[in-house]
């Protein structure tokens, strides 16, 4: 199959945002269409369109939907007192447990961020791309006065919630809807965290790492990537620097792997000096 009419998508996309599951996510139509459109030459007829279709859309949307109901974080808020060190760490700690990644990494936390600035020093700007619940680190990330932060992530209510979370204990900072495949952020930063979603973009369409690093105008990448899967039970390390060893192929960018809890760290010197 590799035709496909305008009224078949709009009936594919339709679905997906009366369904259920994604109704609330206000997902960008573009990267819908782009998922129908990669997964348009292996489908053979339209029911198997739809299903490859979907199963693209879970893999990049779902492992990490959890039960976060971002409007009344949002409302809760305001109840929240920010402002002094100890009380944001423990809203943060809190709001951090009910997300698996960074749940994940919360009892490496002082070492993971510890352990990039002593590499990276300290950035002046980073772009924090597919940054679910991240910017939720901020405390353990130390940035100088007058640095911005960019956070990138495709969940329309998780934004939302992060921009609340934002404006009230770092008012210069940014969270933005937007799809960092199809867009990768233009801007000059200092330093972008990619952290565990290589794998998953890689999985939506092979290349993607490459596309993104190539796309982004900075000059150093942390990107990590899990060391062992979800339950633990296997290792994942040879595979994945084998996907980071592909994706810097043919360039001068130099690497250093570092390794903290079950997270590997590449830092990705795209500009060495
Ligand atoms: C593995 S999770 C969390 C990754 C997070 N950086 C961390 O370390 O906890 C992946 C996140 O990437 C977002 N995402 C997936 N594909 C994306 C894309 N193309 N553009 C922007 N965000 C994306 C998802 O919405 C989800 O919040």
């Amino acid at each position: 199959m590799n035709t496909i009419t305008e009224i078949d998508i709009k009936k594919l996309i339709e679905a997906v945002n009366s369904s259920r599951k994604y109704r609330e996510l206000d997902l960008p139509e573009e990267m819908l269409r782009d998922l129908i459109a990669v997964n348009l030459p292996n489908s053979r007829s339209m029911a198997e369109l739809k299903t490859n279709f979907r199963t693209a859309l879970h893999n990049v949307i779902a492992p990490y939907l959890e039960t976060i109901d971002y409007d009344k974080e949002i409302q809760a808020l305001q109840a929240e007192n920010l402002s002094l060190p100890e009380t944001l760490e423990a809203y943060c700690l809190k709001i951090m447990a009910k997300h698996a990644s960074t749940r994940e990494r919360i009892p490496h936390l002082e070492a993971f961020f510890n352990t990039i600035f002593e590499i990276i020093g300290s950035p002046h700007s980073i772009l924090d791309l597919a940054c679910a619940m991240d910017p939720l680190c901020l405390p353990w990330i130390k940035l100088s006065p007058g640095a911005s932060f960019k956070a990138y992530d495709i969940n329309g209510p998780r934004v939302r919630y992060l921009q609340a979370f934002l404006s009230l204990a770092y008012p210069n900072y940014q969270a933005i809807q937007q799809d960092i495949l199809l867009h990768p952020p233009k801007e000059k930063a200092d330093c972008a965290f990619f952290f565990k979603e290589a794998h998953r973009l890689e999985k939506r369409q092979p290349g993607s790492t490459r596309i993104l690093l190539d796309g982004i105008n900075v000059s150093t990448v942390v990107l990590s990537l899990p060391s062992v899967d979800l339950k633990g039970h296997h290792s994942l390390e040879v595979f994945h620097r084998h996907l980071v060893e592909k994706a810097l192929e043919g360039t001068t960018w130099q690497q250093e792997v570092h390794m903290v809890g079950n997270e590997l760290l590449f830092f990705i010197h795209k500009d060495p000096a």
